[in-house]
Parts: C-alpha cells; structure tokens; sequence
C-alpha cells in the first residue's frame, strides 16, 4: 500500500514552518523535489568522513572517493537500464544538452541538415540548437501543438522528419504535464534515419525510464528533480553516438597525455567528462536513485494522479480560473497549468505564497509553448510522492477564498 505519511516523514523539509507561520505546502516539484534524510546524510558523510579528490591521489581518502563516485555511477546506470560507460556526468539536462550539440552534432551535422524540436521544449533544448544554427547552417523545425488535445501533433512530427538528422524532444512537458509518445518517435526517428535526443528532465521523477529499452540515441536527466541534489544530471548517450563524438569541455581528465606539442584524448563517454568531478553531487544521486528504487512508480503514479484530478475539478469549479492542462488524459504526469482572469500570475503567486503554498509563476522557460496557448505566462502545480490530499483540499480552499475576495 502506498504510505504517503511514511513517505513524508522521510522529508524534514516538509514540517517547515514559514516566517508568517503558515506549514509549507511544496508544490513545485517540476522546479526541485525535496531531498530525503537517505539522501543528505550520504552526502554529508562524504564530506565529514572521506571528502577527497577522485581518480587523483594514493591514498585511502582518494580510494573511498573514487569508489563511491563510480559506485554511485553504476547505480544510476542500472536505474536507468544502462551500462555505466554510458553515463556521462553533467550538471544537468542543460549541460547535457549543450554536450550534444556541441560534441556531437556540431561534428556529425551538416548545412541544410534539419533538427526536429517541438513547442512544447524547455529553452534547454532550443537554444543549442539555434546557437549552432548559426554556426553550421543547421535548419530547425518545430513541430507544433494539437491544441485540441494539448498534445504534439504527431503528423506534422512524421512530416517535419524529412531530411532530419537529429530529433530533440521532450519526454514530459514542464508546463502542461502531457507526456509525449517518445517510444514511437524514437522508432520513427530511426525510420527517417535521424537521432534522436529525449530531454526526460521531467519525465524521470515520474517513471522508470529503461535508456536501453527505449532505442533513444541520447537521453538527458537531471538529478535534483528526483530527489538529489542540483548540480548534477547527466547524457545517457549510445556506444554509436560516442564514437562519433569528439571533445566538449578540455583540460584535465579527459586526455590519455599532454605535451606542449599536444594532446592525446580519451574514447567514449572518458572523453566527455573534465576536472574534478562532482563527487559529493554523485553520491547523492546515487542515494537518491538507491531511495527511489524502493517505491513502486505505479503506486505512486496512481497517487499522483488521484491528487492532480481533486486539483483539477477543484480548481475547474473557481469562478475565474482558467486550467491549461488536462490530468484526466492518461499520458498527463499531474502537473497543471492555470491562470486567474483579473489577476497577474505574480500576484496569484504571492497571495498563494501567504498561504504556504510554493509553487511556479512565469514562463517556465518554454516561450513557445506560452505563444502556442496565447498566454505570457501561467501559475503551475507540480506534485510528487509526498503531496497529500490535505494540501491539495487546503490549496482549493485557499485558491476559493483568494478568487473571492479579488473577483474577476
Ligand atoms: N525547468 C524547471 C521548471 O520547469 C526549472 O521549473
């Protein structure tokens, strides 16, 4: 049975008390997750007991530092049903996608080559691209939105492959919580003879995703969304796509040997990572990864769920409140996008603030899906495993009493 409140108590963050002393309801999850004790204590005892540079020194410091980054490497691996060799640590999905861009697609596209993105992506997985654009003559196609059914529309997908060298999609929208179909793109992807890049920052808090299973060439995650820690996420990238990759970040670590006459590199993903590195943030990935591997992603998922549809035909029934996105469609991960008709985002935010409730304003760093709905910006729920009904029952409350007393 899923135990929500043996859940929570993992969470000391979630008895916070607010300075206008009102108990913290966290509903920003697609933003950050919580971290649990599992999680903090193991990087706490890397910095109280073993704190030392990795695949540096001679000595027993070094050693435990050493084991427990590739340790942590091999359980992050497997959680995603890869081989540890290929996982990349980056800081993030943004990192990681900037990795591609620049070690492998800058190498491996040409002028005129097309790159498929969707409305639907994170600036993460824009910007590279129109950076390289500019570089190399890349064309960049959006695929747009079913506004319909707020979802992709996959024929204009199956026609913007055409000439596609690579497509870059995102595994679960931030703002709208649609899920999109990536299985079959990847098949159709690898139809039309492009690669293909899923940004599952989103979508890996939600469900087990199986990088092997999934055929994708990469895939990019982040660790702090799924209860690590910020400053670490990484590209899972096939052996085919990193033989193909040449040198993103150069220094120290990635080389075989350096004279002044130059240098000789490491292969595969040795190649892709440089400097120190986050040795402290990958252990507390990979706790975090050990904590995850405990819940059952199908209760939780039916959690969620349950507690986005109370959200959902809560929020529905507030004169005033506009809902951009749909739970009730199976392939939605619970995160709703809403608006107020008299008031700003902001200051819906900050009257929700006064209740205890942390969650999202702005664009969300995705402006084409804000131009696709024909709106500046929106107020976002995200939950996880430990939001409970009470917050979501005190939330409409809350929402009730401020759309009162504002109107529309
Ligand atoms: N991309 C993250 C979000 O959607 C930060 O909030």
């Amino acid at each position: 049975m899923y135990d929500v409140m043996a859940l929570r108590s993992e969470f000391p963050i979630l008895d916070r008390i607010l300075p206008n002393g009102k108990q913290l309801v966290y509903f920003d999850n697609a933003a950050t997750s919580q971290k649990p004790s599992f999680v903090i204590d193991a990087m706490n005892g890397y910095y109280t007991t073993y704190n030392s540079n990795a695949h540096r020194g001679a000595h027993t410091l070094a050693d435990e530092a050493t084991t427990a980054l590739e340790s942590a490497r091999a359980s992050i691996a497997s959680f995603f049903g890869a081989d540890p060799s290929n996982l990349i640590y980056t800081s993030g999905t943004t990192e990681a996608i900037n990795l591609v861009a620049y070690a492998w697609a800058r190498r491996n596209l040409v002028e005129g080559d097309a790159v498929v993105l969707t409305e639907m992506e994170h600036h993460a997985d824009i910007v590279p691209w129109q950076e390289l654009s500019k570089e190399i003559g890349i064309e960049l196609r959006y695929v747009p939105l079913d506004l319909q059914n707020m979802c992709l529309d996959m024929d204009a997908f199956k026609h913007a492959l055409d000439g596609a060298g690579l497509v870059g999609v995102v595994h679960t929208s931030n703002v709208i919580g649609v899920r999109n179909p990536v299985e079959e793109m990847t098949k159709l992807a690898h139809q039309a003879g492009a690669k293909i890049l899923i940004d599952a920052a989103q979508g890996a808090s939600h469900e087990r995703i199986n990088f092997t299973q999934l055929g994708a060439d990469f895939v990019t995650v982040s660790a702090h969304k799924m209860a690590g820690p910020t400053g670490i996420g990484g590209l899972l990238a096939t052996n085919e796509v990193l033989s193909e990759c040449g040198p993103f970040l150069t220094g120290g670590q990635m080389i075989r040997s350096v004279s002044t006459d130059g240098s000789v590199y490491r292969d595969g993903s040795a190649l892709l990572e440089t400097g120190t590195p986050r040795i402290a943030e990958a252990i507390g990935w990979g706790a975090a990864v050990e904590w995850l591997s405990r819940i059952d992603f199908m209760e939780m998922h039916a959690h969620i769920k349950r507690l986005a549809l109370m959200a959902f035909e809560g929020m529905n029934a507030i004169d005033g409140i506009t809902v951009f996105s749909d739970p009730r469609r199976p392939d939605s991960n619970g995160t709703i996008s809403f608006l107020h008709e008299g008031l700003s985002s902001e200051d819906l935010a900050m009257l929700l603030d006064e209740g205890g409730f942390a969650l999202r304003t702005g664009q969300h760093c995705a402006q084409p899906l804000m131009d696709a709905l024909g709106v500046a910006s929106t107020n976002r729920i995200s939950l996880w495993l430990y939001n409970t009904e009470e917050e979501i029952q005190s939330f409409l409350d809350h929402l009730g009493m401020v759309c009162e007393r504002f109107g529309t």
